[in-house]
């Protein structure tokens, strides 16, 4: 059998031997600390959950959905205003299954074969597939450490920007945990006009940013509107990781677009999970509060534990991951990780899975709660990883 071109351009899969150490481990007994998978540990509440439970006892809500009902894009509308202050209609919103679906898919709405995009290096691995996916050409700006790991708008090359279709921004950062200020906001919506360039926003950590800062919308920015979309997904928020709901935002008649793409392929989200989102953004924002007032506190167990232990890890501003720079004497993340899981049984991710420029760091997901996070650190301590006779 021979497989398309297409499918030629993805690469294997890279954690395929941290996944057999993993399971070896697991076989043997040991307790391991699961720091990979950027998939929360906290629940959705109960009113999301009972809701999304009614509707599925309904039969008639078992039929194909073939649209965002009415009452879902109000629930939309009213929370972009009301979180955000920012004044959307129903024809600036589809819904899709996560960003992750929305952003392998969005490529192939904008692009044809050899159009040239724009992606951050490190890069969540999907704006990657996206691209290729539409058989576009990825051009990669880099978020280095110098640079407070944003965007430098200014060293992308003028060309590049007056070819690119379009950019993909995602702040809060996976997996460099970055934070966009308002002036990179105005500047990247300046930068959009001069090149004539689609901004897309992932905004997936809306809600967990540190140190007293907000999240915010791209929308929100003047002239946003004019020049981008945004992805907002309903997973880290509310812990609807499972459930698959996101939202295209913005730029009509590239939500028109969107929407004519996704309906050649799908039926609709399921009622029940419609009920659901509804009742996550209807519910009160403490709770969203409090979930990252709680993250926040792990990020602060994490970095500052792991600094104390004599490996120097910079508190990140948002997202719910940390970026480790390799201890001293390490080079590769993928040796360093499996060494990480073999001698002190944490697993991470190697930065080098997040491109090139990622190699160097490693990334801690903060899915466990401090007093594990704790025992990580003392497993990493007594390990003796950290010690100079266990370097490469
Ligand atoms: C930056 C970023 N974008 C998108 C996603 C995927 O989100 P969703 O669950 O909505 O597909 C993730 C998940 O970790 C992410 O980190």
């Amino acid at each position: 059998m021979t497989f398309s071109d297409r499918l030629s351009r993805f690469g294997d899969e890279v954690f395929a031997s941290l996944d057999q150490q993993r399971l070896a481990l697991e076989s043997e007994g040991n307790t391991l600390y699961n720091l990979s998978i950027g998939t929360p540990d906290f629940i959705p509440a109960e009113s999301i959950r009972k809701a999304l439970a009614e509707a599925a006892m309904d039969p008639m809500n078992w039929r194909y959905a073939l649209r965002d009902t009415p009452e879902l894009l109000t629930a939309v509308c009213e929370y972009y205003l009301h979180r955000f202050g920012v004044s959307i209609s129903p024809d600036m919103i589809c819904s899709c299954y996560g960003s992750q679906e929305g952003i392998g898919h969005i490529g192939m709405v904008l692009c044809n074969e050899g159009d040239t995009v724009l992606l951050p290096s490190p890069c969540y691995p999907v704006f990657m597939a996206g691209a290729k996916m539409a058989g576009a050409e990825p051009r990669y700006y880099p978020m280095t450490k110098e640079n407070g790991f944003l965007p430098k708008l200014e060293d992308i090359p003028a060309d590049i920007a007056d070819k690119a279709k379009y950019m993909l921004v995602s702040l809060p950062s996976n997996p460099m945990g970055s934070v966009g200020t308002p002036e990179f906001y105005n500047a990247l919506i300046s930068f959009a006009r001069a090149h004539d360039l689609l901004i897309i926003h992932d905004n997936a950590y809306s809600d967990i940013l540190y140190d007293g800062e907000q999240g915010n919308s791209f929308l929100s920015y003047p002239g946003a509107r004019d020049v981008g979309v945004e992805f907002f997904s309903l997973s880290k928020s509310f812990n609807l990781t499972g459930a698959r709901i996101s939202f295209l935002i913005g730029r009509p008649d590239v939500v028109a677009a969107f929407r004519k793409l996704r309906s050649q392929i799908d039926f609709g989200m399921f009622l029940p999970l419609q009920k659901a989102a509804i009742a996550a953004l209807s519910q009160p924002r403490s709770a969203v509060i409090e979930q990252c007032r709680q993250y926040e506190e792990r990020r602060n167990t994490l970095c500052d534990g792991l600094t104390d232990i004599g490996w120097p890890v910079p508190r990140n501003k948002g997202s719910m991951f940390v970026w480790a720079p390799l201890p001293s004497g390490y080079s590769s993340s993928m040796d360093f990780c499996m060494k990480l899981m073999k001698e002190a049984h944490v697993i991470c991710t190697p930065g080098a899975s997040f491109g090139p420029l990622g190699e160097g760091y490693v990334r801690f997901a903060l899915v466990l709660p401090p007093h594990e996070l704790k025992n990580a650190i003392c497993s990493i301590a007594t390990s003796g990883i950290l010690k100079g006779d266990h370097h490469e």
